[in-house]
């Protein structure tokens, strides 16, 4: 590869150096396996394969439908579910697929609106949901944070959509399925689950699972799960042939192979003891990092977390989360702004961090490297930067993502 190309091995060379190198604290990103590494990179994504298992568009077919056939069997297993499509190409393309199996356009439809922590496709105008179509937002409690279901049973009462979509890009908290399914059941609505974030801590019994209450749960396999970047899809029985159709031939073609095996591999690995502890032990540290952070001045939204997921308002160190999160990457501490739930507040204030403890727990730290993340944070926001930035490559290289590959 060096030979044959040294610009983009330069790219390869310097992107894992760059995340070896760096606390990488985002909330949806994970380091997966060699396993799965191993399986993106093989020859089955060079294997055509439009259709599902059985009953493809293209020849030569029969060794990778034994890995979707793997996949779907693991995916079903691992989360109770009777029936699941692993072809979505990634999580926004499940939304998709899940709209399309159960709404036509101009269907109303209730999801979290975007400025309290829905994703583009729970109806933002510059997405395919909003412009397809009628999205009406359900928020926070602006004091607490958290998800207020009388006001959301009021909402659907009021505009009896057609589906309900639950989960969110930052809300640290649990969500109550069976209240949003009693809602969705009283208001004739379909409920949709779009756990992108928490699948992986469902897998791992570290987080309720929406599987026996949502028609459609969603999700990434890429992100807590730490599989290959991809989307998956959970329904019962009955909605089995519309979801399937709904992907492929209506949203999306050939499925990817490589992907598809990749995600069988991931399943395997969220099967076992080892992963559970894992995402027991994300959010032990989640936990551990928003206490210490409140420690050190920032406001957590809803005093805390149940899962992966803080977000926090720096403001009381007389900063916006802008300039906060440009401080933490000039010492090496990678992670996104949000939105915060406070729509009376001026746009500038609007916006908060968002960080997650998924990729440092796969590198192996606990509550105490959690308690020393929180003190280099807070140097590099005083603008302690150099001195950060020192301690902060001291602690990552204590905690190689590949420890074998040297
Ligand atoms: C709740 C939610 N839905 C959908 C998605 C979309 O996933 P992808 O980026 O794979 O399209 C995300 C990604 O962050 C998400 O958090």
């Amino acid at each position: 590869m060096l030979r044959q190309d040294p610009e983009i091995a330069g790219v390869l060379l310097g992107e894992s150096a760059r995340q070896s190198d760096g606390l990488q604290l985002i909330a949806a990103e994970n380091f997966t396996s060699p396993a799965v590494l191993a399986a993106l990179g093989s020859p089955l994504g060079n294997k055509y394969a439009e259709g599902y298992p059985g009953a493809r568009h293209h020849g030569g077919c029969e060794i990778v439908d034994l890995a979707e056939r793997i996949a779907v069997e693991r995916a079903k297993a691992l989360f109770g579910a009777e029936h699941a499509n692993v072809q979505s190409h990634s999580g926004s393309s499940a939304v998709l697929a899940a709209y399309a199996a159960l709404l036509r356009p101009g269907d109303t439809v209730l999801a979290m609106s975007l400025p309290h922590g829905g994703h583009l496709t729970h109806g933002s105008p510059a997405n395919f949901s909003g412009r397809w179509f009628d999205f009406a937002g359900y928020g926070v409690d602006e004091e607490t944070g958290l998800l207020d279901y009388d006001a959301i049973r009021e909402l659907a009462r009021a505009r009896r959509p057609k589906a309900i979509v639950c989960g969110s890009i930052s809300y640290p908290r649990h969500i109550d399925y069976a209240a949003f399914r009693d809602i969705a059941d009283e208001t004739g609505a379909y409920l949709i689950a779009d756990v992108a974030h928490p699948l992986g801590l469902i897998a791992g019994g570290a987080a309720p699972s929406p599987v026996p209450y949502a028609h459609v749960v969603c999700g990434t396999t890429h992100k807590v799960l730490r599989g290959p970047r991809g989307g998956l899809i959970l329904c019962g029985e009955r909605l089995a042939e519309r979801i399937d159709r709904a992907v492929f031939p209506f949203t999306q073609g050939g499925a990817q192979m490589n992907a598809v095996a990749a995600k069988a591999v991931a399943f395997a690995e969220a099967a076992t003891p080892a992963f559970a502890g894992y995402a027991h032990q994300v959010v032990a540290n989640a936990r551990a990092l928003a206490e210490a952070l409140a420690g050190q001045g920032l406001t957590i939204t809803t005093g805390g977390t149940d899962t992966h997921l803080i977000t926090a308002d720096p403001a009381p160190l007389g900063m916006d989360a802008r300039t906060a999160r440009g401080r933490l990457a000039a010492a090496g501490i990678v992670l996104d702004t949000c939105a915060l739930p406070c729509e009376d507040e001026p746009a500038a204030r609007r916006t908060g961090i968002r960080l997650g403890t998924a990729a440092v727990t796969t590198q192996g730290m606990g509550e105490d490297e959690m308690a020393a993340i929180a003190g280099l944070m807070a140097a590099a926001l005083r603008e302690e930067g150099a001195a950060a930035r020192a301690a902060t490559v001291t602690l990552v290289h204590a905690f190689p993502p590949y420890p074998d590959q040297g």
